[in-house]
């Protein structure tokens, strides 16, 4: 785990994927499908490392789709700062992340961000931050939550897009995959990293597989990321 000193969190990126690479049944379905077949041991893993960590960052398309809690639920523990990157402050405000009675929650918006989209979420007693021009800035983001929020580590908890940006940053330390021993199949269905097309394999970001164990019926392997 980095030091307080560190300009940036110390990033694990976490993620349920079936033995075909696939994130959910389709494109557009919901994880919590998919999640409803983890082990309890798995879900007490994903509920525990939660409450270890400072913060928890999903993308907007999850929250539209999953209207994801990302709360410590099934352990005892401090819920984590939650982390929702959205340009435009387009998401709904009654979505379940911005219910600020249950843990508190960051919107990290683009100066494109509307004043008054902005001004309703602070009303709900969101945090809005300000970090890039047109698209959030991933970089600067992490700088934001490490100086101001006293972040020291971060969960990402994907969908695929904001996966594929964190990586292209050279922003993910770490990745957890809980294998879910099925295969869903289907070309658009999302994958760990969407978007993401490499020139050659000079371009593969290297992983380092550092452990695995059982949870329940669920493999679970982690990685250092290279670069
Ligand atoms: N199995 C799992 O563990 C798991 C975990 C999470 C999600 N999922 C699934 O993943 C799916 C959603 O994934 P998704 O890939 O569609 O969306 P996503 O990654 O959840 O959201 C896309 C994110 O990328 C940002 N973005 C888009 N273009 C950008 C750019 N040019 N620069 C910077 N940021 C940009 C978006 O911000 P803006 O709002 O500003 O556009 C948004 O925050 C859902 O089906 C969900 O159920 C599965």
């Amino acid at each position: 785990m980095n030091t307080l000193s560190s300009p940036r969190p110390h990033v694990l990126m976490i993620s349920e994927i079936t033995a075909d690479g696939k994130l959910t049944l389709g494109k557009g379905v919901s994880s919590k499908i998919l999640m409803r077949h983890m082990s309890h041991e798995a879900e007490i893993l994903l509920h525990q490392t939660r409450a270890e960590y400072d913060a928890i960052m999903v993308g907007s398309s999850t929250i539209r789709i999953d209207n994801s809690f990302l709360t410590v639920r099934m352990v005892e523990g401090k819920s984590p700062l939650r982390v929702i990157p959205n340009a435009l402050a387009d998401l709904p405000e009654d979505s379940n992340v911005f219910d600020t009675s249950l843990a508190k929650t960051v919107l990290a918006v683009s100066e494109a961000a509307p004043a008054a989209r902005c001004a309703a979420f602070r009303e709900k007693g969101v945090d809005v931050v300000t970090a890039g021009a047109k698209h959030v800035d991933y970089t600067l983001l992490m700088k934001i939550l490490a100086e101001e929020y006293n972040v020291r580590s971060l969960i990402l908890e994907g969908g695929p897009t904001l996966n594929r940006y964190m990586l292209n940053e050279k922003l993910v330390d770490e990745i957890r995959l809980i294998h879910m021993p099925f295969i869903v199949g289907g070309d658009d269905t999302p994958s760990l990293v969407g978007g993401m097309r490499i020139g050659s394999e000079n371009d593969m970001i290297r992983l380092k597989l550092k452990g695995t164990a059982m949870y329940g019926e669920n493999l679970v392997t982690e990685y250092d990321v290279m670069y």
